[in-house]
């Protein structure tokens, strides 16, 4: 009868140490995981900085070679893809600087060697601006390629308007100053921080 009992109070004080060892290791993990979901998430602010509107409309440059059309819907385009995280927000504009909801974005790259995936889809995404007219693309910084300087094409669509296509640039590229194509009003508001660049750029549909 002793021993009966003392093996009850064994199997208690071994299934209620599993219960703590297992609670224990949930809570030392979940932390942990949370942080680095949530450092990629948090890495940009919420809201760009700057509302700023010229009453300008951005300008339209050639599409290029390289347009796939039937990109997918996604905010980020370099998942598993490595290079310099890069996440650029903004605000869709009409010509009277009213913001233009849910906007259709495609944007296509090239990745940090100047090659873009001409076979499928790598690098390349659309998404719909929200109801304040704000988008916010997380990608990776392109790299130069031939005479050209560092450069995202971009499409932009309000709902019921025509097509916007052109691209944005990096300020200080020294192949903006040669480059046949480049436009000074479609250079980018960068900020480098220690692991990511954050870049703004306000499109303003002539509508
Ligand atoms: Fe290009």
């Amino acid at each position: 009868m002793k021993n009966k009992s003392l093996i009850y109070v064994f199997v208690a004080i071994f299934i209620v140490g599993g219960v703590y060892f297992i609670l224990g290791r949930q809570t030392s993990i979940a932390p942990t995981h949370q942080t680095q979901e949530s450092a990629s998430v948090t890495s940009a602010p919420a809201q760009p900085d700057s509302t700023d509107c010229t009453e300008n409309p951005t300008p339209s440059q050639t599409e290029g070679p390289y347009y796939k059309s039937g990109s997918p819907l996604r905010n980020n385009i370099a998942e598993g893809i490595s290079g310099e995280i890069l996440i650029i927000t903004g605000y869709i504009y009409d010509k009277n600087c009213n913001p233009i909801s849910n906007a259709w974005l495609d944007f296509w790259q090239a990745d940090s060697n100047g090659v873009y995936d001409n076979a499928r889809y790598r690098l390349r995404g659309h998404q719909f601006a929200d109801e304040k007219g704000m988008y916010r693309l997380e990608t990776i910084v392109p790299a130069q390629y031939g005479s050209r300087p560092a450069h995202i094409h971009v499409k932009v669509m309000p709902p019921n308007g025509p097509i916007l296509t052109s691209q944005i640039y990096f300020p200080n590229d020294p192949k903006n100053q040669t480059d046949s194509i480049f436009n000074q009003e479609l250079i980018m508001t960068v900020e480098a921080s220690e692991n990511v660049m954050q870049a703004e750029f306000n499109f303003v549909l002539n509508q």
